[in-house]
């Protein structure tokens, strides 16, 4: 029998695509979330325990009662703003959380374990596109703390034998293809979330961060990469770890970088009118243009993105649509 996989935030945007993936393929699945951010019908059939990572109790209890064979581990506070105004909620939960989640897993037994990283720990990027060995250099708080938690892997592989994998995601976007599940833009800062709620209500026109960058038409250009692109690199990163893969870090992205005007652009064309928006100053901290290698993602773990902008925008704007008119 195929031993089951514990999923840290598997009610959360990225971990309740990773979740319907791992269960597609009949894999079984618990899902370990506090529900601040998420509701529980994302985990759709998974077994749901409400509950917190620095629960050390809780995580080695429920590791020892399943014999998880890998944790997917997601729980995470993910607002680069905020944390940059409460350092300490990031420090907190992000690293503290994760150290107590590892040191009970490991105690239970737990040898495997793959991380929801990011490619903001590489900062504003000195060339592109950005392969694993670009200098570590975070901008942010949120982005300290995702270095650091690649940082403890490491050294709880030489410690304690954890064999870990570090997916450093480019930027998440897009919803499943039958609009059952997608991230809430009640409390979205995020480009392509943003824009579809600025089309969709009558709320506030979207501001276009900056419009005189050295690209080719002047905004920002980002590695858009589909959610469940990115679920499927979580199980692809379990396998290689069951297959006795070694401590890695992965970028996941699509190697296609596309900018904000071709973004609304899209969006536009899906909704046969233009996306309200207003032209203002740069962003704080935005690198101009950032995309993926991915090159390491093709050779250790036989991953490559199946999608692009494209089905991004067509899932989103469809999800969005349907939560809008629900
Ligand atoms: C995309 C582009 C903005 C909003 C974030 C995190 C990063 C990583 C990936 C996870 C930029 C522009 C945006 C708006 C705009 N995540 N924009 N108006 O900043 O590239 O990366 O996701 O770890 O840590 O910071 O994503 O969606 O905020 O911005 O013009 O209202 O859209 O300037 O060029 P970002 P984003």
């Amino acid at each position: 029998m195929t031993a089951s996989t514990l999923v840290t935030g598997g009610a959360g945007y990225i971990g309740a695509h990773t979740v319907r993936a791992l269960r597609a393929q009949d894999r079984p699945v618990v899902v370990l979330d506090t529900l601040e951010l998420s509701t529980a019908d994302a985990v759709i059939d998974a077994e749901l325990v409400v509950g917190d990572i620095a629960d050390e109790a809780l995580v080695e209890s429920i590791c020892r009662d399943h014999e998880f064979d890998t944790i997917v581990h997601f729980a995470a506070y993910k607002n680069v703003g905020e944390s940059m105004a409460q350092p300490s909620k990031y420090y907190r939960n992000n690293v503290d959380g994760t150290v107590r989640l590892l040191d009970a897993a490991t105690r239970a037994g737990v040898e495997r374990l793959v991380f929801s990283s990011s490619c903001s720990v590489y900062g504003t990027p000195e060339i592109v596109p950005v392969d694993e060995s670009q200098r570590i250099a975070p901008e942010s708080v949120y982005a300290e703390t995702k270095a650091t938690v690649d940082r403890v892997l490491h050294w709880y592989g030489v410690v304690h034998g954890l064999r870990s994998v570090s997916l450093r995601y480019f930027n998440a976007a897009g919803a499943s293809f039958d609009s059952r599940i997608g991230e809430d833009w009640t409390y979205a800062l995020n480009l392509i979330p943003v824009a579809i709620r600025a089309l969709l209500t009558d709320g506030t026109p979207l501001q276009v961060y900056g419009t005189d960058y050295p690209t080719p038409d002047g905004t920002c250009v980002r590695d858009y990469i589909h959610v469940d692109d990115l679920a499927a690199a979580h199980i692809a990163a379990i396998d290689y770890l069951a297959a006795g893969g070694d401590t890695t870090a992965v970028n996941v992205g699509t190697g296609v970088g596309s900018s904000v005007k071709e973004v609304l652009d899209g969006i536009a064309a899906l909704a046969g009118r233009p996306v309200p928006h207003e032209l203002a100053p740069r962003r704080a901290g935005d690198p101009s243009t950032t995309y993926a290698d991915t090159a390491k993602a093709r050779d250790v773990l036989g991953w490559e993105a199946k999608y692009g902008i494209d089905e991004i925008l067509d899932t989103a704007f469809r999800w969005h649509q349907r939560q809008h008119s629900s």
